[in-house]
């Protein structure tokens, strides 16, 4: 089927009480085996690219491959730029056929943020490409991008910011991060239930960092109201563990095959994690 937007499958999320992952995709083989376990699991899945695939020249190549997977599946399936650097990296993804995009100005002070989301918003939803935002630069390192901004946005901040911006899903920093956690990640549900209490329309809440998180973290962060969850470095690591597993074997759709299974396991227990009915 065509492929979906952002806003459409966040929708399915809240009501369902669950959560869609969005998967970084960086090569033919990871979307395949991210595909697959969708359509094991019947359920919605966000493919994503990433600044680390765009800077090698992949973003029209991944475009292309999402869009062939999708129309030859029955399942909603978004094409979403991850991180997106600039307004007019994301009007380039929104030409290549993304659903949706998001703009990361958490970097900017808070009235530019606010200033550069808009004009994304206003280019994207002209054509209806859904919109995602990020308030609180996260910790971490992931493609290249570091995030040295405070370890939590304020409830004030995300105020000041949806009032502003009317964007379809908005990821906020709770004491989450990129990358494998070092050590027990405590994020501030108190905190996501105040977001969730604002008066203003709150956008669907998403999580990054989600490599690496216990279930009952997972669990409670949808409890709690988060939508969307990215999965990257796990996705990553299962691959290349797959590669190293079949590293003697010198036969190249031996490597391909193995560690496609490798990520599809990590991938579906994702899925069913996400979309668990105990959520
Ligand atoms: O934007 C990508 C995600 O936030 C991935 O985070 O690599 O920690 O799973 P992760
Ligand atoms: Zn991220």
């Amino acid at each position: 089927m065509p492929l979906v937007s952002l806003k459409e499958v966040l929708d399915w999320a809240e009501a369902h009480n669950a959560a869609v992952p969005a998967f970084n995709i960086d090569n033919i083989d990871i979307a395949q085996s991210l595909m697959l376990a969708a359509e094991e699991e019947q359920k919605p899945v966000i493919l994503a690219v990433g600044q680390g695939a765009i800077r090698v020249g992949r973003l029209d190549l991944l475009a292309s491959v999402v869009k062939t997977l999708a129309a030859r599946s029955a399942l909603p399936v978004v094409l979403h730029l991850d991180h997106g650097a600039s307004f007019e990296q994301t009007v380039a993804c929104i030409r290549a056929g993304f659903t949706s995009v998001m703009f990361d100005g958490s970097s900017l002070p808070l009235r530019e943020n606010i200033e550069q989301t808009r004009l994304v918003i206003k280019a994207a939803h002209a054509v209806g490409v859904s919109v995602e935002a990020e308030l609180g630069a996260i910790p971490g390192a992931e493609d290249g991008i570091v995030g040295n901004g405070p370890a939590k946005v304020s409830v004030a901040e995300v105020e000041a910011f949806i009032n502003g911006v009317d964007v379809d899903a908005l990821a906020v920093s709770i004491g989450n991060a990129h990358g494998l956690y070092k050590s027990e990640p405590k994020l501030d549900f108190e905190l996501l239930r105040s977001i969730r209490k604002l008066k203003a329309q709150v956008p669907h809440l998403v999580l990054h960092g989600g490599s690496g998180l216990q279930d009952k973290v997972v669990r409670s962060a949808i409890q709690e109201g988060v939508r969307k969850i990215n999965v990257a470095t796990e996705i990553r690591l299962a691959y290349l563990e797959g590669l190293r597993a079949t590293m003697d074997s010198r036969d190249i759709y031996t490597y391909i095959s193995v560690a496609r299974s490798f990520v599809m396991n990590v991938a579906k227990a994702k899925i069913q994690l996400f979309t668990a009915e105990e959520n």
